[in-house]
């Protein structure tokens, strides 16, 4: 299905701390799964879901995320010249994905805030977010479902995914009421990072949504919260609770997910990626097994 009248934004300017060294000098949203740096994925899942206009909001360390989008003449005669053509399509593959822009958010004052940066792009729309960190399998589409759901209900739509209640002190967790579709409930409530005895549910926010130009003007006035950033969440909170709003609903998604801002989950996700594919599976995959067999 197309969906070219919405616009995509790419929050990528975060610090990624927990990739320390590996992000002192590039975006986290740049480590390569397998053989594609994560945000690649990422805009890929956009452009499958029908948008063709993305934005991705950088921080320091901007010039190889934004080499990887532009073309490289030189590397395309090279590999031209050699008659290399599968190579030439890859390199050339994410130059021509999507329309891409980027902004720069200065200073990383948190989600929150670095969706702010959109606005002028967005304008009065409703239109996704997806973060550069955050994996959806293909197989599995998210995205496609957020946006029919947004244009049901005119609502500002999230992504919800069950966690074991000890993680949920990682996410931003939901508060829940049931709607008469299964797995579409309406989010009554939002806490950021809470203790796991604090949690309304165990429902966690995963970084996929789509908002409403409403957001702009909630964020506006969005103080700092937890950690001291401005948290995406708690706009999504007062806009959940709005008595005249369209409200807030989640998608509870049980498809696969990988989080490659973790360290141990972004290793799963290339182990799991790379023995899923036809070129490196079958040469990992009875590694794999020998490997574990020594654990
Ligand atoms: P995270 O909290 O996972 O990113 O933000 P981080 O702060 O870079 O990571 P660590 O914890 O230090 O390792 C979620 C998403 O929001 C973006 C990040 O790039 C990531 O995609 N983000 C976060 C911004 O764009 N700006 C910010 O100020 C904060």
């Amino acid at each position: 299905m197309s969906h070219k009248s919405f616009k995509a934004v790419i929050p990528a300017a975060g610090l990624g701390t927990r990739f320390l060294p590996a992000t002192k000098a590039m975006p986290k949203e740049m480590l390569p799964v397998v053989d594609k740096p994560a945000i690649q994925y990422v805009v890929e899942e956009a452009t499958d879901a029908g948008i063709d206009d993305i934005l991705i909001i950088i921080g320091r360390n901007k010039n190889n995320l934004s080499n990887h989008f532009d073309s490289v003449p030189e590397l395309e005669d090279k590999l031209r010249a050699k008659g290399d053509i599968d190579k030439l399509n890859k390199v050339q593959r994410s130059s021509e994905l999507a329309d891409i822009h980027f902004v720069r958010q200065g200073e990383p004052k948190g989600l929150g805030h670095a969706v702010s940066r959109a606005r002028a792009h967005v304008g009065d729309h409703p239109f996704a977010v997806l973060l550069g960190d955050d994996l959806i399998d293909e197989r599995d589409p998210l995205l496609t479902t957020m946006l029919a759901q947004h244009e049901r209900t005119g609502a500002t739509i999230i992504a919800l995914m069950e966690v074991d209640p000890e993680q949920i002190h990682m996410y931003g967790a939901a508060a829940i009421e049931a709607t008469d579709t299964d797995d579409f409930v309406k989010v009554t409530g939002l806490v950021e990072k809470p203790s796991k005895e604090d949690a309304p549910s165990n429902l966690a926010i995963i970084g996929r949504y789509v908002l409403t130009p409403a957001v702009f003007d909630v964020l506006d006035h969005t103080e700092p919260g937890k950690g001291g950033e401005i948290q995406l969440t708690d706009a999504l909170q007062e806009l959940a609770t709005q008595e005249d709003g369209p409200g807030v609903y989640g998608v509870v998604f049980r498809g696969r997910r990988y989080d490659t801002g973790d360290r141990v989950d972004y290793i799963k996700a290339i182990v799991q990626l790379a023995s899923d594919r036809e070129d490196l599976g079958p040469e990992l995959r009875p590694w794999l097994k020998d490997f574990a067999a020594t654990l």
